[in-house]
């Protein structure tokens, strides 16, 4: 299991220290979540923030855009060289050509299904995809609740990366504790997004540890 603690739950008066602490713990990515105010009920970062947090990283960031005008958050983003930029299937009407974008620009696509979105609208994406991003929460605040039906969803999903991609990784956000990991490993999950789980603990190597099963 793959651990990309969610920058959203770190101290914003400490974000470098923070960034470089999980990093330092054992990470595997950064994940950064971008929401714009209008997709989502709420505002994050833009990329002077998260130019800061690429300075600070040393591992690589997993851009999560929880945006309206994905394109124009991709070109923004782009030379800041994430390994990965991931964008909501329910935003996008040219999803197909968004992904050669990305990795026109050297970076991995990943598409993002809310909760309610079946795995089967990104069927014929699936072989050009390298991640495949499932909200266990509804997008736009840390410290959720994990939505338990969600786990019928990756099973799904992973019959269908089994059979069309086997290269393309199954990513979870939302709620991912050191209660859950097991069954969600079960299920089929390669990369787990943590944000409070992680940044609520006294030792951010311990609770990376916990996850790192
Ligand atoms: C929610 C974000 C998540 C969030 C996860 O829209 O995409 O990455 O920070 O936070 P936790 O792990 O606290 O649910
Ligand atoms: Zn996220």
């Amino acid at each position: 299991m793959l651990v990309a603690p969610s920058v959203l739950s770190a101290d914003f008066g400490n974000l470098a220290r923070d960034v470089k602490a999980i990093c330092e713990a054992g990470c595997d990515l950064v994940h950064v979540d971008v929401m714009d105010g209008h997709f989502v009920p709420n505002l994050t970062i833009g990329p002077v923030v998260v130019s800061a947090i690429a300075k600070a990283a040393t591992k690589p960031l997993d851009i999560h855009l929880m945006v309206q005008n994905n394109t124009f958050f991709v070109e923004l983003f782009a030379p800041l060289k994430p390994e990965y930029i991931s964008f909501h299937i329910e935003e996008e009407k040219n999803p197909h050509r968004l992904i050669q974008k990305i990795r026109s620009l050297g970076i991995k696509p990943a598409i993002v299904l809310n909760p309610h979105t079946p795995p089967e609208a990104i069927e014929y994406l699936i072989e050009d995809l390298d991640m495949v991003l499932v909200m266990s929460v509804n997008p736009g605040f840390g410290g959720q609740s994990f939505i338990p039906n969600v786990v019928k969803k990756i099973q799904r999903l992973k019959e269908l990366r089994d059979v069309i991609n086997p290269n393309c990784l199954i990513e979870i956000d939302g709620g991912v504790t050191n209660e859950n990991i097991e069954m969600l490993k079960d299920a089929g999950v390669d990369v787990c997004v943590a944000g409070s789980y992680v940044f609520k603990h006294d030792s951010f190597k311990d609770a990376i540890d916990s996850l790192h099963i």
